[in-house]
């Protein structure tokens, strides 16, 4: 690792997310640590080298001063540091303002009809747990930082967290990733508290993307909305460049190839083979969510089963659906419409024999999810909107032997990666994804050969921890990087 010798001895990079590697479960009178999935954790996990520190919210209402203080003690031996937030912040902050109104925004979703639900009040209200909880992120931040500290706030929950640390420290070096897209401008602008979003953030010395089409789009609408120069760097925000930037993640294909190895994921890979002899298989993982374009995959194969009744018994989808965010009421009514539709293409296509969806509401562990990976024929990624979607780089990391097809919607970040290597395809064009199931289960053993040798270079050649090291580096830089600019 490049880091020690760049940040020195001593520094330590604070990871502060909403949500910590690792989520709190009551179990009993006890509390017990489960891992929490998404694609953050793993991508950190590759650092080296440089003591890391998690802040972060545990996942459970925690009222009891003596429950706070097991999970605070459980949490110390993971390097993580919780901050407990009560239910009436994660019910307006979380719930209402994260997951029902930025995160539909941000995926082009638009915003709610009406900000009111069952638990979440108005805008103003969710505003006002959303500073709370960036504030309350920021004490814990500021209760254990020393100087040396590099602090990288992540996400769309922390976007005014950057503004309230530099107001205690203005010498902090802080970063801001986001891992969702950033939206055109166009669609941003409607966000009701738009502009002291933008000037929190602003805060920040080094604001990260995953692509340049939403460092691009932050960028607009920092010149649209708060009439800021922009220059190559980034913007000028009270006069000092901001620098804004693309830095695409990646995830530790070594993980993979090794968990391939193991006894236990190659009994799993005879048992999925002898399971699945007959018949291809076509492989979705996804949280259930709707920027996933769950229902749009389903319409497509039962499209492509229309077209193709030849094949109802020779070939099964096999859609992984990990549950998320089962508060927020839009997304319990994703999962009536799929699993209505599911049962529909099954009622029509199915045979004494078999299936053709096989739909699982649930989250799978690590190596039944690489033996899934290695045995399947095709990955059917058809995001409506997708950050980066890491789906798609660790099904190409299983797939050294069988060198199956990855069929990636244009919409999610990773087809800027993966695009030469990937049947690219328009989530909503049903017929077009159906006829692209089709190429993909007849493609020819060279061009499946060639495409997983361009996307296995990518993929294991861009690691998460470079990603990371990159981001680090670059905000360690910051500093003296803006010095040089302003004098020009
Ligand atoms: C996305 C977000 C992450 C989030 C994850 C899981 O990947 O970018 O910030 O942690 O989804 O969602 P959850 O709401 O369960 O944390």
């Amino acid at each position: 690792s490049r880091l020690p010798d760049i940040l020195g001895p001593d520094a330590r990079i604070l990871i502060v997310a909403n949500r910590l590697p690792v989520t709190a479960k009551h179990n009993g009178d006890d509390w017990e640590l489960a891992p929490s999935s998404g694609g953050l954790v793993s991508a950190l996990q590759g650092v080296t080298g440089v003591e890391l520190m998690w802040i972060g919210w545990p996942g459970a209402s925690v009222p009891d001063k003596q429950d706070q203080t097991i999970i605070t003690d459980k949490l110390k031996a993971e390097r993580c540091i919780p901050v407990f937030l009560d239910e009436e912040v994660v019910d307006q902050y979380y719930t209402g303002y994260c997951n029902n109104i930025l995160w539909p925004l941000f995926h082009y979703m638009g915003l709610p009809q009406d900000y009111k639900f069952k638990k979440a009040k108005d805008f103003k209200s969710q505003l006002e747990a959303y500073e709370k909880a960036n504030q309350m992120f920021s004490n814990t931040v500021c209760s254990i930082y020393k100087e040396e500290d590099i602090v990288w706030c992540h996400d769309y929950h922390l976007m005014m967290l950057p503004m309230f640390l530099k107001k205690i420290h203005s010498n902090m070096k802080v970063g801001w990733f986001l891992h969702t897209p950033f939206p055109s401008s166009e669609l941003y602008r409607a966000l009701p508290n738009r502009r002291d979003l933008l000037k929190a953030v602003l805060e920040s010395d080094l604001i990260g993307f995953h692509t340049y089409d939403y460092a691009r789009h932050f960028v607009s609408a920092c010149t649209s909305l708060l009439g800021l120069e922009s220059y190559l760097e980034g913007v000028k925000f009270e006069g000092r460049i901001v620098k804004i930037e693309a830095f695409p993640i990646g995830i530790d294909c070594s993980k993979f190839k090794h968990a391939l190895e193991l006894p236990g994921v190659q009994e799993k890979i005879d048992e999925f083979r002898r399971l699945f002899a007959e018949r291809k298989v076509m492989l979705g993982v996804d949280r259930f969510d709707m920027i996933k374009g769950l229902l749009q995959k389903v319409l497509a194969f039962e499209k492509f089963l229309e077209e193709n009744m030849h094949m109802k018994e020779k070939v099964v989808l096999l859609q992984i659906a990990v549950p998320t965010r089962s508060e927020v009421p839009e997304y319990q009514k994703l999962a009536s419409q799929v699993h209505e539709l599911v049962a529909r293409v099954n009622g029509r296509f199915g045979t004494l024999k078999t299936t053709p969806i096989h739909h699982l509401d649930q989250s799978l562990d690590f190596d039944t999810l690489c033996a899934l990976y290695a045995v399947t024929d095709v990955a059917l990624v058809t995001s409506l909107r997708d950050g980066m979607n890491l789906v798609s780089y660790e099904y190409v990391a299983c797939q050294e032997s069988k060198k199956g097809v990855l069929i990636l919607s244009e919409f999610a970040g990773a087809a800027q990666s993966l695009g030469a290597g990937a049947i690219i395809v328009n989530p909503w064009n049903v017929a077009d994804v159906a006829k692209s199931i089709n190429d993909a289960l007849h493609m020819s053993a060279d061009k499946r050969e060639e495409w997983h040798r361009h996307n296995y270079k990518l993929v294991s050649e861009h690691s998460a921890q470079d990603w990371a090291e990159d981001y680090v580096c670059e905000l360690h830089n910051t500093g003296t990087a803006n010095k040089t600019l302003l004098q020009i």
